[in-house]
């Protein structure tokens, strides 16, 4: 078993897996894999500072950090992953940072949509995706359309994205079908409100990792995050490396997860809730 995963980690990669990895990934239960897991990537303009870089350098090497983790999750068979590139708040950074951050949208997703078909992972845009630039649309069209039949791993990629303008959104199309008199407001229940939104028939994250040492949410997928385990390191994002991944996957499988009842001892931490 073991053997296979540094197989399978070996992927493209020169080096094998690094130690730590081997004894983290002997540690792994792959059968209780989170199914979904969401990652708030933080901590690219400290990193920078930190060097004496521009801030952009700092996106810039997030983009490696993204790819392996991208390729990874794929790997260990996770099924969603959902990575948090540009909040609806981001809009109120210095406009060059911003112009930056969607021209390395539009480098990364045609750098990346060889390796993102090869691996069978479908791109699913998700947030005010029809308020950004004409480039941006246009690029995340491509990749849309290049994998839309791919099926191992579905990639969440958050743009012009926040919790409460997705909660905005799905009220309006609730509203609307219920003006039309295809929706019954008092049928109207949790299901039907998770089913409005942009990750729609998608299960919870079932694990949130926030590197760069802060310790809130910035309007990530409020909804959704309901009973989801949280892991934060103070490492930054273009830091994050496979280790830090497969560390939050074994700690998240320490967890017990009670989701409001009593089961404790009776079962640890699984990426389904049952
Ligand atoms: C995350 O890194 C990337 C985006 C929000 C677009 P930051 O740019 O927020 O980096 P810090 O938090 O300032 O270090
Ligand atoms: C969250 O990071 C958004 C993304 C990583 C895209 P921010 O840097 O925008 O969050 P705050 O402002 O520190 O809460
Ligand atoms: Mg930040």
């Amino acid at each position: 078993m073991l053997k296979n995963l540094v197989r399978v980690l070996r992927g493209g990669r020169k080096k094998g897996p690094s130690l730590e990895e081997e004894s983290l990934l002997a540690q792994l239960d792959l059968t209780r894999l989170p199914r979904h897991v969401a990652i708030i990537m933080d901590g690219n303009g400290r990193w920078a500072q930190k060097r004496g870089l521009p801030r952009t350098s700092g996106h810039r090497a997030g983009v490696e950090s993204l790819r392996e983790t991208v390729r990874t999750c794929a790997e260990l068979g996770i099924g969603y992953l959902t990575v948090y590139a540009f909040s609806t708040e981001n809009w109120k950074r210095p406009r060059d940072e911003v112009d930056v951050l969607m021209d390395l949208l539009v480098e990364y997703l045609h750098r990346e949509i060889e390796e993102l078909c090869a691996n069978n992972i479908r791109l699913h845009p998700i947030g005010r995706i029809q308020e950004l630039p004409p480039h941006a649309r246009k690029a995340l069209e491509m990749a849309v359309s290049r994998t839309r039949n791919n099926q191992r791993m579905v990639l969440n990629l958050a743009l012009n994205y926040g919790g409460r303008v997705e909660l905005v959104d799905a009220v309006r199309s609730i509203v609307k079908e219920a003006l039309a008199g295809n929706l019954d407001p008092e049928q109207i229940n949790e299901f039907t409100i998770s089913s409005h939104l942009y990750t729609a028939g998608q299960p919870d994250p079932d694990l949130l990792i926030r590197p760069s040492g802060d310790y809130r949410v910035s309007n990530f997928l409020l909804w959704q995050l309901s009973y989801t385990e949280f892991w934060m390191t103070s490492v930054m994002w273009p830091d994050f490396r496979r280790v830090h991944l497969l560390q939050a996957l074994v700690d998240f499988q320490q967890r017990e997860r009670r989701f409001g009842g009593l089961n404790r001892g009776e079962k640890k931490c699984s990426g389904t809730e049952s």
